[in-house]
């Protein structure tokens, strides 16, 4: 090579970084324009959150604060490789009222194409700053054992509430499903009491899909109640539905509508009780709903549940029915039935998950022909191991005390 050639070539090597820098630069500028710049400025307010797992889907949600594109990545590692996109919205206040409603925007993702039993990473990347790296599971095939917590009443003391998702978090690692009992919020209506909940509860949702029940105290809000979850829509008002889970089936009533006999949700649940009852795939049935049928705690049980609903559990072979509403934690069961191990439909009130805790009432145990002498008023959730027929439940404190257990099939 010549010295004039030599002379020459660091000033093409430079020429031509410069040009690499400017093309590469211009294609920068065109994918932000393609993007548009709101994608960059929008903030997270809610989640993400998982919804409507199914073994070869799930549905992600959250909210920012202006419109943006929804899209997550995804994918076997952090690494991700896929993408997809979704669709945003804003929820609608009813038209007969001037009751408030979120002024963010939300976002729903389904994500198909899933393999069963398999952990995913998943990131929201259509926003100034991408949502943490966070996984969820897709659901197992009938023989595969899972595990779902239980909790609810949720209102009113946020750190207590906090205390009650930091065990579940702690103590079951990530359960492959939460249902809530109801009363997640002090009042439906208030913002705010949303924002609460769901800054709260974000370290769990993200992970473990949330299956709600409607509470007295979400009354006003329902909205907001259907506009912040994806849930079944194989109902007529959308605040009860039902869903399958493994070898298991899942009916969520709504006890602040009418359910009893000749009501649509009366025959509603018991067309899906039958269904499930007679489905070769599905060894165990669970419901939950806000007002208890049997409680011994300040509200007491509910008559007309006891004369509409249970008989439809008694005659489907519902497993365990859990509802809230009362403060504390209690079984009832038929007295006649082993404690460790009863045969027939157990109820279960749920409802120390950061409301104001209730002690027992005397007169309302008196009343109470379910009443087995397992009371407590403490913070707590319940952890339900289901495998083949069996099904063993631990209810645990905030310190990560068992406070009640029992086996059933
Ligand atoms: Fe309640």
């Amino acid at each position: 090579m010549g010295k004039s050639c030599k002379n020459y070539l660091p000033a093409t090597l430079a020429l031509l970084l410069v040009c690499l820098t400017f093309t590469l630069g211009l294609f920068r500028c065109s994918e932000d324009k393609k993007g548009d710049v709101t994608t960059s400025d929008a903030q997270i307010l809610k989640g993400p959150y998982l919804q409507m797992v199914t073994q070869d889907s799930i549905i992600i949600r959250w909210e920012t604060d202006i419109e943006s594109p929804s899209k997550v990545a995804y994918g076997s590692s952090v690494a991700y490789g896929k993408s997809v996109s979704g669709r945003s919205f804003t929820i609608e206040a009813p038209t007969n009222g001037t009751l408030p409603t979120p002024e963010g925007v939300q976002h729903e993702v389904v994500i198909n194409g899933l393999l069963p039993s398999t952990e995913y990473h998943y990131q929201v990347t259509s926003v100034a700053v991408p949502s943490e790296d966070s996984t969820f599971t897709t659901a197992g095939t009938i023989s595969e054992p899972f595990r779902f917590v239980v909790h609810g009443d949720n209102r009113t003391n946020h750190d207590d509430h906090r205390k009650v998702v930091e065990a579940i978090i702690s103590g079951t690692g990530k359960p492959d499903l939460i249902v809530n009992t109801g009363d997640l919020v002090g009042s439906g209506m208030l913002l705010a009491e949303w924002d609460k909940f769901f800054e709260i509860e974000q370290p769990l949702l993200k992970s473990s899909p949330l299956f709600p029940s409607f509470g007295n105290h979400e009354l006003g809000g329902a909205h907001i109640f259907k506009g912040y979850f994806s849930l079944p829509e194989n109902t007529g008002s959308g605040l009860y539905y039902s869903f399958n889970y493994g070898n298991s089936h899942f009916i969520i009533i709504n006890t602040e509508e009418d359910f009893t006999s000749g009501s649509d949700q009366y025959n509603w649940a018991n067309s899906d009780l039958t269904a499930a009852k007679s489905d070769p795939n599905i060894q165990h049935i669970f419901a939950s709903f806000h007002r208890p049928a049997y409680s011994s705690g300040n509200h007491g049980g509910n008559e007309a549940i006891v004369t509409s609903l249970v008989p439809l559990f008694t005659e489907n072979d519902v497993d365990i029915v859990f509802s809230g509403h009362d403060h504390n934690y209690e079984r009832c069961q038929d007295p006649e039935l082993d404690l460790n191990n009863p045969e027939g439909t157990v109820y279960i009130v749920t409802g120390g998950g950061g409301a104001p805790l209730y002690s027992k009432d005397d007169q309302n145990e008196a009343n109470n022909p379910f009443s087995i002498g397992v009371f407590h008023s403490k913070l707590h959730f319940c952890q339900v191991d289901v495998s083949g027929s069996d099904i063993t439940v631990k209810v645990f404190n905030t310190d990560g005390n068992i406070i009640d257990s029992f086996t059933t099939q």
